[in-house]
């Protein structure tokens, strides 16, 4: 792999706006290329190199944050009110800026339900819950704000200290059965390697601004649990029937068990030359088992 330094530049500075589990994943990886990095939080950090934006709160970085910024990554969900934080506080300071990039994550959510089928960027957008309607319209901001967007939709995002090894631990897991139902998902390391790979070729592959970064193989949450149990070397307990245990979910497990997509990758790994590390949760899930 060409360095990121070689093939970007060492003067770019980039900000990580919302360093949470793929934002600080993200800034860690880059670091390593050489390349300054600053990262958000909503509260104080020790890290030199952190400082605080908080749009509930209306805290903002300040002018020396965003002097000689040249690329940003977004990693904030809509606030409560279904607005985009950055852009509802930051967007003419960004304008202001002279950005080469601004990476958005975004979520596959705004596909809506697909009863199983396999969904990619050129279909139609059919988000069945307010938090996706909500997503579609920061995704439609970002796009109409006239910065230099890519929007990468991402499913369910796991990786080394957030996976089903951890929601096990804390005795936490339900073995829930329902018909047919997949999921799809992506380790946190596959989404910074795939937009590292972007910006390294931005000169030489056609310009996508909408991308999914999912894994090969959209699977039921049966399997990826029963293969968890299967490394820890334990018995997996009885699954329940969803049907059975609906009601007792909160709305939001609800929700996630209402949809049933699976998300193409081809974009990204036949058109545009992207090599999964972790093509399947198999790949992945011995990455967090190792890493435990
Ligand atoms: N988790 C998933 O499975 C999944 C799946 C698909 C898409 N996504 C989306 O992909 C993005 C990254 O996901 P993630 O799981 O890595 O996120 P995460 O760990 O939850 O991190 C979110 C970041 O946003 C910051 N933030 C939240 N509200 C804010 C506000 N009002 N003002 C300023 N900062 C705010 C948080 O600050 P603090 O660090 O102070 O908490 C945190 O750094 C998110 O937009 C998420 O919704 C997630």
């Amino acid at each position: 792999m060409k360095t990121l330094a070689s093939s970007i530049g060492t003067k770019n500075k980039f900000l990580i706006l919302g360093c949470g589990f793929s934002g600080s994943f993200f800034a860690k990886t880059i670091r390593k290329f050489g390349c300054v990095t600053l990262t958000s939080s909503r509260s104080e950090k020790k890290d030199p190199n952190s400082f605080i934006f908080d749009s509930d709160k209306n805290i903002y970085p300040n002018q020396k944050i965003f002097d000689g910024v040249t690329h940003i990554l977004s990693c904030i969900p809509p606030d409560r009110n279904g607005n985009d934080p950055v852009l509802s506080r930051l967007k003419n300071k960004l304008l202001s800026l002279s950005l080469e990039w601004v990476g958005y994550l975004s979520t596959t959510g705004v596909y809506g339900n697909t009863k199983g089928d396999w969904v990619s960027e050129i279909d139609q957008p059919n988000p069945c819950q307010k938090r996706s309607q909500n997503r579609l319209n920061c995704e439609k901001e970002w796009i109409e704000s006239g910065l230099p967007v890519q929007i990468f939709r991402l499913p369910g995002i796991y990786g080394p200290g957030r996976s089903t090894f951890e929601t096990i631990r804390k005795e936490k897991v339900r073995v829930i059965l329902k018909k047919d139902q997949v999921f799809s998902r992506i380790h946190v390391a596959d989404i910074t390697n795939a937009i590292i790979y972007l910006l390294q070729n931005k000169n030489t592959l056609k310009f996508h601004q909408i991308i999914n970064i999912a894994d090969d193989e959209p699977c039921s949450q049966i399997d990826v649990i029963q293969y968890c149990y299967n490394l820890l070397g334990s018995k997996m307990p009885n699954p329940i029937f969803f049907e059975d245990l609906k009601n007792e979910l909160s709305p939001i497990a609800q929700s996630f068990w209402m949809e049933n997509r699976r998300v193409s990758n081809k974009l990204l790994c036949e058109t545009l030359g992207y090599k999964l590390i972790y093509e399947n949760y198999k790949a992945g899930l011995k990455d967090c088992f190792w890493k435990m």
